[in-house]
């Protein structure tokens, strides 16, 4: 939910604030701006819609000055427009604020500003704090903003600059994520690191509250009472190229293309080899008293908690331990039950989803023991929970979650494997087994992508379905689900998923010709209830596309077309599975004109509730 970035230095801030807004983009692209100053004003340019609208308005001007902020936006509080893009000014339009989050109070604080002269030009919430600053304003723009905090209530990461003070930049956040970055005389600020890895990979990860004063050859941090106070540096390894397209079309293709590798960098370093393969999550933390949890509970949102219902008949199956798997929008509202020995395992790309942190903290608050599994190294999910298995996928930029699902499905499985281990559910011999299965996954993955002009086929011929049903059982189900979302996310095709048993429950009332049916069969032991949902499906005029393994014959009868995966463990089989379904929820949305990356009324960190 929307991006921001500063930047103060030597060199001309507008270049940088927009090449660093192109890295964030994927965050919010409904409008953007900029605002620099040039040592006596503040220039301040906005334009709906993508960045590059913006580009091409300061194309034919000449924004001078080397300190400015930038924003890239996903409308919350008021329609896109250029009015209602970042930065907001005070009514001098002297200082200039972007904020990513929500200003929970803002009616009552814009009301109290009104009543004291205050006239607005936007419907945000964000144009509050210019003008908190500016009544708080007496010459020391930092105690400015410390005193507008205290007003605030909400979420926000914000930048501000302010032509009376015209050294520093001043950022901060709560619950919304900021990122300082040191280079060589010049600092800046983004939402996340990719933005700042063309400039410098030291970075300081702000905690809630904290401020940071950037200068040109410094920056000082304050806690929340104001205090001095010294912080870590770190030093990101991320290649740059990461965060670049490398040749392909599309982020989305470019992170599917990556699956292997990233598999490979989250298992590797979690296996013992010598004398017998085994598991090794000592590196997180993670020691024999965790598997001793009566229960696991798994929140997470979206994608990150398909990867929970994976989870869910992983844990069950592998380490015969209850399991409840919630989505975090859901459980933070409930009336849950907490045991101080349950486990929670919470799963986020990004480590920064609102609903998800939520959840952690109320379970937290319930004496629970948190494992987090995120992608993000320094997030606030990271930094809160017990333990931290990341997902070494490196940045995922596309909307839609695809390497970061297949690497969490990986911890998850790893988790769960050693809990089994632990609780002497799995035998040395059957943990070595699986061990040797998830070693083969990348390449079996890399060669499954070898075939994806197959999966880039069959879209063409059926990227115009209206309808597509996703249904499998089991692990199959939870790929379902995945899928589902993967293909309405950014093809705009109406997708279920249904556990394929339920379909004769009522769902197959919506079936006709205009229906594509995906079933995924990769549990053999229920290889025919699967071949009769099918072919009640193809009864109704249904196409049906079924993916089973490569050496598989059970469903060439009954499918009209099938898609091969390589063989594995049926349990572990979502990894690969899910694969043709993002290649065909790509394709679909290529084949339509629509640009995967972005899809209308999404963003890649939902930030806010
Ligand atoms: C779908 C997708 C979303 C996210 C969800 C949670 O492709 O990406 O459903 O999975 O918003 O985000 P994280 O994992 O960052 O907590």
């Amino acid at each position: 939910m929307c991006g921001i970035v500063g930047y103060i230095g030597d060199e001309e801030a507008t270049p940088v604030l927009i090449n660093a807004l192109k890295k964030l983009e994927y965050r919010g692209y409904d409008s953007a701006g900029i605002a620099v100053f040039n040592g006596e004003s503040l220039t301040v340019r906005k334009a709906k819609g993508a960045l590059k609208f913006l580009e091409q308005k300061i194309a034919t001007e000449i924004i001078k000055g080397s300190m400015g902020i930038g924003h890239t936006r996903w409308a919350t509080h008021g329609e896109p427009s250029d009015i209602n893009s970042h930065p907001h000014t005070d009514v001098s339009g002297s200082i200039a604020v972007v904020h990513n989050g929500i200003i929970e109070n803002h009616a009552k604080l814009k009301t109290w500003l009104e009543n004291h002269g205050v006239v607005f030009k936007s419907q945000t919430d964000t144009e509050v704090i210019a003008h908190l600053i500016d009544f708080h304003y007496n010459g020391d723009l930092l105690k400015a903003v410390q005193e507008t905090l205290q007003r605030l209530e909400g979420s926000y990461a914000l930048g501000v600059i302010c032509q009376s003070d015209p050294e520093r930049i001043i950022a901060v956040r709560k619950d919304s994520p900021l990122v300082v970055g040191a280079g060589k005389g010049e600092h800046l600020i983004a939402s996340d690191v990719p933005a700042l890895l063309e400039y410098t990979r030291d970075v300081y990860y702000l905690q809630d509250k904290e401020i940071a004063c950037l200068y040109r050859d410094r920056v000082e941090f304050f806690d929340e009472e104001g205090q001095a106070i010294q912080k870590e540096l770190t030093h990101v390894d991320w290649d740059v190229t990461a965060a670049e397209k490398g040749g392909y079309e599309h982020f989305m293709l470019k992170e599917i293309h990556e699956q292997p590798k990233a598999l490979t960098d989250t298992l590797r370093a979690r296996i013992k080899t010598y004398a017998s393969k085994s598991i090794n999550l000592e590196e997180i933390g993670f020691d024999a008293s965790w598997a001793k949890a009566h229960r696991v509970v798994i929140c997470a949102c979206g994608t990150a908690w398909h990867a929970g219902v994976v989870g869910k008949y992983a844990f069950e199956h592998y380490a015969r331990i209850p399991v409840d798997v919630d989505m975090a929008s859901e459980y933070r509202y409930r009336d849950p039950i907490f045991d101080p020995a349950d486990i929670f395992i919470i799963i986020s790309q990004s480590g920064e989803t609102a609903d998800t942190l939520a959840a952690m903290r109320m379970a937290k608050k319930g004496g629970a023991r948190i494992i987090a599994i995120t992608n993000v190294v320094g997030s606030t999910l990271a930094r809160e929970a017990d333990l931290v298995m990341y997902t070494w996928a490196g940045p995922e930029i596309a909307v839609a979650s695809t390497k970061a699902f297949t690497t969490q499905l990986m911890c998850i499985y790893l988790i769960a494997l050693q809990f089994g281990s632990l609780r002497g559910v799995l035998s040395e011999k059957d943990l070595e087994e699986h061990i040797g299965a998830l070693e083969k996954i990348a390449d079996q993955a890399e060669k499954l992508l070898s075939n994806k002009e197959e999966i880039q086929r069959f879209a063409s011929r059926n990227f115009n379905k209206t309808k597509a049903f996703f249904m499998g059982r089991l692990f199959d189900y939870a790929i379902s689900l995945e899928s589902a979302l993967k293909l309405k996310e950014i093809s705009y095709t109406h997708s279920e998923a249904f556990a394929a048993g339920e379909l004769k429950h009522g769902p197959i009332a919506l079936v006709d010709e205009a229906t594509l049916v995906v079933a995924i069969c990769t549990q053999t032991a229920l290889f025919d209830k699967m071949d009769s949902n099918i072919k009640e499906v193809k009864a109704r005029g249904a196409t049906a596309l079924v993916i089973t393994y490569d050496d598989e014959t059970y469903f060439d009868k009954t499918a009209d077309e099938v898609f091969r995966i390589p063989r594995t463990l049926d349990p572990l089989t979502p990894i690969l599975s899910v694969i043709p379904c993002q290649l065909f929820a790509y394709y679909c949305s290529v084949q339509r004109g629509l640009d995967p990356d972005k899809p209308r009324n999404l963003a890649k960190s939902v930030t806010v509730e």
